[in-house]
């Protein structure tokens, strides 16, 4: 059975270049025969409240997975508020499941901030952070208009991602479907 791995995208802003990130990273885990999507906060965050109504479509998708995967853009060093609100708004959803984290910047440390705090939020959510993470610098300049990536190295960075996370995600998956005697 092939793996469930959403790609869930920091931020919510217009025009954000974290979107072609988010897109490339969808599209590597899709040719591994990863089922997977992008989940767009901004298709959540406009709601008044997070009721479970208006979150269940979200919910319904994190229940479903084995992973996730975030990819955001750091925000004065921190992560966007839509991102955070997309965390808090679940819970037993992600538990003892791992996540691996991207950052995105206009700069050139890749959101290594952002990615160490996000971190830290997903323990508290239970979640199992990997260490391997990728940081997209210079995004402004990375991506074609057509979402390809004028760095191909990033196709390498993000198969040792993959090959740490999907490790994870079937040792886990197997602990949490009780096959491993812990
Ligand atoms: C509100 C705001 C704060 C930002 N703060 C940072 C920052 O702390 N560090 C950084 O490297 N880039 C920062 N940037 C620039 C982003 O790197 C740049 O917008 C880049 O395109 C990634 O964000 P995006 O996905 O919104 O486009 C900031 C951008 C915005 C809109």
């Amino acid at each position: 059975m092939s793996l469930s791995i959403p790609v869930l995208l920091g931020t919510a802003r217009d025009g954000a270049s974290s979107d072609a990130a988010a897109a490339y990273v969808a599209k590597l885990l899709a040719v591994r025969g990863v089922e997977t999507q992008v989940i767009d906060p901004a298709d959540y965050h406009e709601k008044k409240t997070f009721e479970q109504e208006h979150v269940k479509p979200w919910a319904d998708i994190m229940k479903a997975a084995d992973a996730l995967i975030i990819v955001t853009p750091e925000y004065n060093h921190g992560y966007p508020g839509p991102l955070k609100e997309m965390l808090d708004t679940l819970y037993d959803e992600f538990a003892r499941k791992p996540v691996a984290v991207c950052g995105v910047s206009a700069g050139g440390l890749g959101g290594a901030r952002v990615v160490e705090q996000v971190k830290l939020v997903t323990i508290e959510l239970h979640m199992c952070p990997i260490r391997e993470s990728v940081y997209f610098s210079g995004c402004r300049t990375l991506f074609n208009a057509d979402g390809t990536i004028t760095d191909p190295s990033y196709d390498d960075r993000c198969g040792k991602m993959f090959e740490e996370l999907f490790w994870y995600t079937n040792a886990l998956k197997a602990g949490r479907e009780g096959k491993v005697g812990i």
